[in-house]
């Protein structure tokens, strides 16, 4: 978070197209006929102790714009906490489709809770019922649905609130938008879709309902609604400035409940309301510390040569690889859980995995949902025949056949993550494919086309003549390889049943109102909607869900494979609460300087708002050629994504880092940063997974961020361009390279000669930064490199940080190490336990502007008694340097005196 939001002025927008790719499918309807519609008087109003319930009745003749007015319905209002309300408005007679608690668990209440002392306050009209939500200090009102008729139907929901002119909404993702939602004129689409090229005004692949809100006065909310029905969330507004007319934010949901988490977050602090939100959604999940390594992957490695080559010529280029991935190239006739015999023989990729294993490195392959459909005797497909044993695949309207699409290998059925046998089901496929002893030892998941995606087009009728019309699966286009070719040759290398809600009369296809989906209908190169799960639920409701579904599915058998480890799981599609178990890539992105600016903001939403922190875009593009300029920049910005990884298309121009000498370079000089820093942005990603508090943020920018909480990246944002113009907050700063301090002013600062192989960084004032004092080829390498610490004094001359170390790999551990720095009057205290044995010294401390030479340092760790260290001090940058080689196995002072 920035230390003082409210400075930070709104820059946003300008630099991005709106809607240019998209086709508008969403049913047109006047705002007009919604607000004359009756609504709902509420009656038999009752209040017990937090909870206030009612009934609401519909208030006049029915309006019946896409379907009847559910006549009653039933609203419960309960204080869960001091900073939360949670709101419930159900059809009081039917049972209605509701996110089950066993893809996305209840947030837990505080028993105590109490009403007088809650920081926001739920107050409402009787007829027609209306409803606001505000601050309780203030009396800001928040959200408000006064004026505002509420529809409640079986296929059409709409709640609208009026919120301030030009209102800061962040959120409502997943989008290629800026972070600052425009609020003049904003639709977003939440239905997941395969969304190649990511264009910007359309649904994407993940669904997260829920926006914040940053106030002018200072104050920072939220709104989560918990729905996986397909949604347009509309936002209008009478223009971007303060005098302009007020904004509004319209629900118009296609189905299920209108069920409401509001979090008051904070008046001062917007990093509280992401700590609000993980309370509901769940805390991200701790990944293994190699996961911050470097990532290369790409489609169209045609062999195992390929995949070889590419693991020598990084070591060869002197680019730390830590983990090599491959996408669906590996498989035969692209069914997964399959290895093409002769593209990419078993015993040759086990030698590969065993190679990357022995030089500490890791391997990833790709896994994708859909099955290739081969019934009958013969086929021999293990994976298809095992799964229609226990009749796992999702089912078409009548219950009785597998629901088929077309997706790589052709035809295909779904795994229905609902099926009680699913668990045994996946976990099984994955160790007999990923067995270590006979398969491949894979160390995390990728996992993909989980929105999910089918090639078929609406109406699918015939999903075999689509794929063979399509030419799924598509033909290999090289010769095979040499089955014994020399790989790794260089020597120069040195490392159930229906229970569900009724349906009746719904049309589950076309319903009558259109979300905005950019794919066309809803069925549209998806799984059908009104296909079924084994518990009854429809794709109708649960579409939304799939990819997190999966995401937790693939999560446990990953565990399996490896009991007692942190798994890594990298997803597409996410829904509220993803974080939990797996991280996320944003998708198909493409080679452009816009992709390469939106990734920032695509960054900040999942890590910064939605919860799902462990996040990159493909770096240097994934469709369409990069270039060498745009890959070198894009390197250097990537390292500071806390998911790095370069990936990129079949038909594009390989992008290897080593592919052009800038860009080696490039990467080398941001790695060895990011590898210095591992340990910091380990600490914070540690933070993160115990409250929730985002590990990178900027609220109001969206071409700058915090990397952990104190180094801001500034990355050069033009093609060609070696400058850049930077907001530096009110505040004290250092540039990372010199250590020399500079004042920020609150306004933009003009950053010139910066060339290509350069990436700005600032340290916030006021820190004391844990860095390793190099970089190293892995992240095992890395763990044996001494520490250094940086101190970085703010403008009332004090510093503080964290340091927290484990073995990097269990979910569980037995010793940590947990130090606090602290730093003031020319001494610094380094406090805290220190069970785990990081097995390397603190080899120096620095201190950022220091006046003068000091005349001694000492180091006083209790134990061993205080002693005098060499140290040497530059008059012009102002730094001192102080050789410590002190054991983090104890606390300890360093003090200077002049
Ligand atoms: C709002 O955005 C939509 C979709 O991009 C566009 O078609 C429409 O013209 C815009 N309306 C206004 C008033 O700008
Ligand atoms: C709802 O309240 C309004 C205003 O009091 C009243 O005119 C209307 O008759 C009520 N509707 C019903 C169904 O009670
Ligand atoms: C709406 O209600 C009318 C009258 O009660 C009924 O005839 C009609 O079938 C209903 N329409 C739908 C879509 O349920
Ligand atoms: C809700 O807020 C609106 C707008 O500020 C205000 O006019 C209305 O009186 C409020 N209603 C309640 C019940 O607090
Ligand atoms: C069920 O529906 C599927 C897909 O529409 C169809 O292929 C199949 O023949 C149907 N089965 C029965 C028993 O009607
Ligand atoms: C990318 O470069 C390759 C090789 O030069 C070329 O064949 C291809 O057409 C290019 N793709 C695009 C989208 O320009
Ligand atoms: C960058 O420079 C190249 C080569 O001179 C030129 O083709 C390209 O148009 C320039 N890009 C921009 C955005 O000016
Ligand atoms: C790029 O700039 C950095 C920082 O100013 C400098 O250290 C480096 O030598 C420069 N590289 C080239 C190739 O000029
Ligand atoms: C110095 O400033 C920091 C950050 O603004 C603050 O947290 C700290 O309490 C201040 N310390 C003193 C001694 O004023």
């Amino acid at each position: 978070m920035p230390p003082a939001l409210h400075l930070w002025g709104i820059v946003t927008a300008l630099l991005f197209s709106f809607g240019a790719l998209h086709v508008s499918r969403a049913t047109q309807v006047d705002p007009a006929i919604l607000d004359a519609c009756p609504g709902y008087n509420a009656t038999n109003v009752k209040v017990t102790g937090p909870t206030l319930t009612a009934k609401l009745v519909l208030a006049g003749t029915p309006c019946n714009v896409f379907g009847n007015d559910t006549k009653a319905l039933n609203l419960v209002a309960t204080y869960e906490t001091e900073t939360r309300i949670h709101l419930k408005i159900t059809d009081a007679f039917n049972t209605r489709y509701e996110v089950p608690e066993s893809v996305f668990p209840r947030p837990v209440r505080d028993p105590t809770v109490s009403v007088q002392r809650a920081e926001i306050k739920f107050t409402y009209t009787v007829a027609p019922f209306s409803f606001n939500i505000s601050r309780a200090r203030t009396n800001e009102v928040l959200f408000t649905t006064a004026g505002h008729s509420l529809i409640f139907e079986p296929q059409y929901l709409r709640l609208k609130t009026t919120l301030p002119p030009a209102a800061n909404i962040y959120g409502l993702g997943e989008h290629t938008e800026p972070f600052r939602l425009d609020s003049t004129n904003t639709t977003r689409t939440l239905w997941s879709r395969d969304a190649f090229g990511i264009p910007t005004g359309t649904n994407l692949y993940s669904n997260h309902p829920v926006y914040f809100e940053h106030r002018a006065g200072g104050g920072t909310h939220a709104v989560f609604l918990l729905s996986s029905s397909g949604m347009d969330v509309k936002i209008r507004g009478g223009g971007n400035s303060a005098s302009s007319s007020p904004t509004t934010l319209e629900y118009n949901v296609i189905g299920g409940v209108l069920d409401f988490y509001f979090l008051a977050g904070s008046e001062t602090d917007p990093a509280e309301v992401a700590r609000q939100y993980a309370q509901v959604v769940g805390t991200p999940a701790e990944v293994p510390y190699w996961s911050f390594g470097l990532h290369q992957c790409r489609y169209g490695y045609q062999n195992y040569i390929d995949v070889a080559n590419v693991i020598t010529n990084y070591s060869a280029a002197g680019i730390p690889l830590e983990t090599m991935w491959t996408d669906i190239d590996y498989m035969f006739k692209r069914r997964i859980f399959t290895m093409d015999p002769d593209y990419f023989p078993t015993s040759r990729m086990r030698e590969i995995i065993n190679y990357l294993h022995k030089h500490d490195q890791r391997y990833v392959l790709m896994t994708d949902p859909a099955i290739a459909y081969l019934p009958g005797p013969g086929q021999g497909y293990g994976p298809y025949d095992r799964g229609t044993q226990l009749d796992v695949w999702l089912k078409a309207s009548n219950g009785t056949s597998p629901s088929l699409g077309v997706v790589w290998p052709g035809v295909t059925v779904y795994p229905d993550w609902f099926h009680p046998q699913i668990s045994s089901y996946w976990n099984e496929e994955f160790n007999l494919f990923f067995n270590p002893q006979t398969g491949f030892d894979i160390d995390g998941a990728w996992i993909d086309m989980n929105d999910p995606a089918s090639f078929c087009t609406y109406p699918c009728d015939d999903p075999f003549a689509q794929a063979a019309a399509q030419n799924f699966p598509p033909p290999r286009t090289s010769p095979p390889p040499n089955p014994n070719a020399r790989i790794f040759s260089d020597s120069t290398l040195t490392h159930s049943k229906r229970a569900a809600p009724n349906h009746v009369g719904e049309d589950l296809l076309n319903p009558p109102y259109a979300i905005n989906n950019a794919a066309g209908v809803l069925s549209d190169r998806t799984a059908y909607t009104n296909a079924i799960h084994a518990n009854g639920l429809v794709e109708y409701d649960t579409h939304n869900l799939y990819g997190t579904m999966m995401s937790v599915a693939t999560h446990d058998a990953m565990l399996a494979r490896r009991p007692g480890l942190r798994t890594f799981v990298i997803t597409r599609s996410t829904f509220a609460g993803a974080g939990r178990k797996v991280g996320k890539w944003l998708g198909d992105n493409l080679s452009t300087w816009e992709h390469y600016r939106l990734s920032i903001a695509g960054m900040l939403g999942m890590a910064s708002v939605f919860q799902v922190p462990m996040i990159g875009s493909d770096i240097c593009g994934f469709g369409l050629n990069t270039t060498e300029m745009l890959c070198a920049r894009w390197a250097m910005l990537g390292a500071f994504y806390p998911f790095m990884r370069n990936h990129n298309s079949d038909v594009s121009i390989s992008q290897e880092f080593y592919r052009w000498p800038l860009v080696t370079q490039a990467a080398k000089n941001a790695l060895n940063i990011r590898y210095r820093l591992l340990d910091y942005f380990y600490t914070t990603f540690h933070q993160a997974s115990i409250d929730g508090s985002p590990e990178t943020s900027t609220f109001g920018l969206d071409l700058q961020f915090f990397f952990g909480d104190s180094i801001l990246v500034s990355p050069v944002t033009e093609e060609n361009a070696t400058s850049v113009s930077i907001y530096l907050p009110k505040d004290r700063f250092y540039d990372f390279a010199t250590l020399a301090p500079i004042e920020g002013e609150g306004q933009q600062v003009t950053l010139s000669n910066v060339n290509f192989t350069t990436i700005p960084l600032h340290i916030r004032g006021g820190v004391v930064l844990p860095l390793r004092v190099a970089g190293a080829m892995t992240t095992t390498e890395l763990r044996k490199t001494g520490f250094q610490f940086v101190i970085a004094p703010g403008l009332n001359g004090t510093a503080v940080g964290g340091l927290y170390v484990d073995d990097g790999e269990r979910i569980m551990q037995r010793k940590t190490t947990s130090v606090k720095m602290e730093f003031a009057g020319g001494k610094l205290s380094v406090s805290g336990s220190f069970a785990f044995d990081v097995g390397v010294k603190l080899v120096s401390v620095v201190f950022l502007d220091v006046g003068c030479a000091p005349d001694v340092i000492s180091v006083d760790s209790g134990k061993e008694g205080k002693m005098n260290v060499p140290f040497s001090y530059d008059p012009v940058t102002k730094v001192l340097w102080v050789q410590t080689d002190i054991g983090l196995t104890h606390g300890f002072e360093v003090a200077f005196s002049s």
